[in-house]
């Protein structure tokens, strides 16, 4: 634990827990109901694990045992772990849209931390509207909190051929129709393009909003880009309790972490990895939460000043998340793009961004590019004005044909 620990008797927990009083008089029994004896939670923070794991979500298949883990490391760092479930958001399940329950999870995320006893949170999500609804909740709330990305799927694989997710799928769908391909090989494509849990492997939106909450600050480095089936990722899941505990004591808030500039290096990692639209979407909105004010115009001005060095399709035309982590994932990425960046941001780790990543190296040139030869020259997306869209829109040139 740190040296600045405050004093257990002002811990939020402490207000259920202490006084003595009928009300805490029953917490405390029903703690006790629990198997829980006060010597396992007396003095000590209570992290909250909001685990966003269903039997209908294949993206976070893993968090049903992945808990453990983050429980173990907040048992070592001596916290008391409190798993609750929170409403879990499938991409590729939930009709009619998973952006119509966005801003539910939100809610439900800030209540479900608001009406228990807990002091800080581990927030485990990935798959696309999870990774923004969770932030949105616990920025509300205000709690220190880490979050825990699901980590990319392994690549897809059919007939020794690499399957990206959502691309492939259109394109053999296009060839079995074109009759280019046999119905054998269509279900074989089915059965390999998406082979381990984990999330979306291209870079789509959880890919993307994933390496945004990296880039505000509020993951552990190199965290988005683990892949989920790698032992990495169940290591950095210990860590994420570990450190939740420590960021309780020296209350490191999201609202301390969540500046103007953590946004301004968001948006600029989001132009350098040739993001998903809706990032734009996600994140205006995620910044407006946290009480700065974003626009589209940040996002032209990033736009016209960072290029696309990430070569992960669709913006890339070979690679996917798994090459991307071998390369140096994340943090290799921004230390290509350090000039564009604020390296003075605070992160959950307690040091500032450039600390975070001061040993980041890249291994391979052709996955993440350097900026004087990358894959997109000006900008990973465009914003128009005009008749048609007199407020603005956006168009993602970087993945279009010339
Ligand atoms: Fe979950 Fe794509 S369906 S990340």
């Amino acid at each position: 634990m740190t040296e600045n620990k405050k004093n257990p008797d002002t811990l939020r927990s402490a207000r259920w827990f202490a006084p003595d009083d009928l009300r805490a008089f029953g917490h405390r029994s029903r703690a006790m109901q629990m198997g829980y004896a006060p010597e396992e939670w007396k003095g000590r923070p209570v992290i909250a694990i909001l685990n966003t794991w269903s039997d209908a979500q294949p993206c976070h298949m893993h968090f049903k045992s992945r808990v453990d883990d983050v429980k173990r490391g907040i048992l070592m760092a001596g916290g008391f772990p409190m798993e609750l479930p929170a409403l879990s958001l499938s991409e590729s399940f939930l009709k009619p849209t998973t952006m119509l329950y966005r801003n539910l999870l939100a809610m439900d995320a800030e209540e479900l931390l608001r009406g228990h006893p807990v002091d800080g949170v581990v927030l485990m999500g990935g798959c696309d509207k999870t990774t923004p609804a969770l932030l949105l909740g616990a920025t509300s709330m205000n709690i220190p909190a880490i979050y825990l990305p699901a980590g990319p799927m392994l690549r897809g694989n059919w007939k020794g051929k690499t399957l990206g997710s959502g691309s492939d799928a259109w394109k053999y769908w296009d060839e079995r129709r074109a009759g280019k391909i046999s119905d054998k090989d269509w279900v074989d494509v089915e059965a390999g393009i998406a082979r381990s849990y984990g999330t979306c492997m291209t870079m789509g939106t959880a890919s993307t909003m994933t390496a945004i909450a990296e880039s505000i600050g509020m993951t552990l480095p190199g965290a988005s880009s683990i892949p989920a089936a790698d032992a990495g990722h169940i290591r950095m899941a210990s860590e994420c309790g570990r450190r939740i505990v420590e960021m309780v004591w020296e209350d490191l808030t999201p609202k301390k972490i969540q500046t103007r500039k953590a946004f301004e290096n968001a948006i600029t990692v989001a132009m350098a990895m040739g993001c998903s639209t809706n990032a734009i979407i996600h994140l205006i909105a995620q910044a407006r939460r946290a009480g700065q004010d974003i626009g589209l115009e940040d996002f032209e001005k990033a736009s016209r000043k960072v290029p696309v060095i990430a070569n992960v399709r669709p913006s890339g035309d070979k690679y996917l998340m798994e090459d991307f982590y071998y390369a140096g994932g994340l943090p290799g990425l921004m230390s290509r793009i350090k000039s564009h960046l604020h390296l003075d941001s605070l992160t959950v780790t307690g040091r500032t961004l450039g600390e975070n990543i001061a040993r980041a190296e890249v291994y391979n040139d052709d996955v993440i590019r350097t900026v004087e030869n990358p894959i997109y020259a000006e900008g990973a997306l465009a914003v128009l004005k005009g008749n048609l869209a007199p407020d603005g829109c956006v168009i993602k040139p970087s993945a279009c044909d010339p």
